[in-house]
């Protein structure tokens, strides 16, 4: 079978670990190049080496606007441009609007919301400026179904997710109407087996318990690994989504519609 993404470039962001390795370990297998980005300099070294020679790890923290220049000038200077822009870094800061400091509200912003606004605004710069036989490219954020089923103590998450799915959207008009053809989407999965969601289990009582009610909330009988929201992902950046944008893609299990 024919590779999906071949020649292409790709940036995910929050790549050392969880769905942004299993996105870029993906891509590579389907014929792209990769700079995996992450806070954690060790785990994303670790990452890349394990990716092999199409891999390639840059240190960087999302929600810190200064860094994302550097990242983008690596692309520009060590694969000549840039095709597919994945932001995928997140975190899961629990608490309700009566416990939730502000503080940590802000931090929820700025590495959901705020880093996938900045990976967008650069990645359009940069996808603009491809030569005319690589025109236009994909950019997928990473939401959740939190950004459709609220639970009190997501307050900052819930309202950081919807937000991703709802600046998608803006974003997907802007390119779709300045003739740039760049795809703009999000993706929304359900609970699916990362370091994040053993840490949303270790900050509660009964792990076991919460994790039994998870399994429980999708009809199909499981939850979703992050292989399946790769598979999304593919599809999403490959040329088969040419007039696919300006959506949000739910691969839950249907636990949305529970
Ligand atoms: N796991 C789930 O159940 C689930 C469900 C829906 C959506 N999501 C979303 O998918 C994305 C990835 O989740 P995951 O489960 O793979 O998480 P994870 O915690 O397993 O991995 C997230 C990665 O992002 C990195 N990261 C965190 N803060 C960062 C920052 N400021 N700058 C750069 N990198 C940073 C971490 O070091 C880690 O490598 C997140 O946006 C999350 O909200 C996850």
């Amino acid at each position: 079978m024919s590779e999906k993404l071949a020649g292409k470039r790709a940036i995910v962001t929050g790549g050392a670990t969880g769905i942004g390795y299993g996105i870029a370990k993906r891509f590579i297998a389907e014929g792209a190049q990769v700079i995996i980005t992450d806070i954690d300099a060790q785990g994303g070294t670790s990452a890349a080496q394990r990716l092999g020679d199409n891999c390639q790890f840059v240190h960087h923290d999302v929600s810190l606007a200064s860094q994302w220049d550097g990242v983008f000038a690596y692309a520009e200077k060590h694969f000549g441009g840039l095709d597919i822009m994945v932001n995928v870094a997140g975190v899961t800061l629990m608490g309700t609007i009566e416990d939730l400091d502000l503080e940590t509200w802000d931090k929820t912003m700025a590495i959901n919301l705020r880093s996938c606004f900045l990976g967008c605004q650069g990645a359009i710069k940069l996808i603009k400026s491809n030569s005319a036989a690589s025109a236009g490219g994909s950019i997928i954020n990473m939401a959740s179904v939190s950004a459709v089923k609220a639970k009190p103590e997501l307050v900052a998450y819930n309202a950081s997710k919807a937000g991703v799915d709802m600046m998608t959207k803006s974003v997907a008009l802007h390119c779709a109407v300045s003739g740039y053809g760049i795809n703009v989407n999000s993706i929304n999965p359900g609970v699916i087996e990362t370091d994040m969601l053993k840490k949303v289990i270790s900050q509660v009582e009964d792990g076991d318990a919460l994790m039994d009610s998870y399994r429980a909330l999708h009809p199909i009988g499981r939850i979703g690994q992050p292989e399946d929201v790769a598979a999304m992902a593919v599809y999403l950046a490959s040329d088969e989504a040419s007039f696919v944008t300006g959506s949000a893609f739910t691969v839950d299990g249907a636990l949305a519609l529970n």
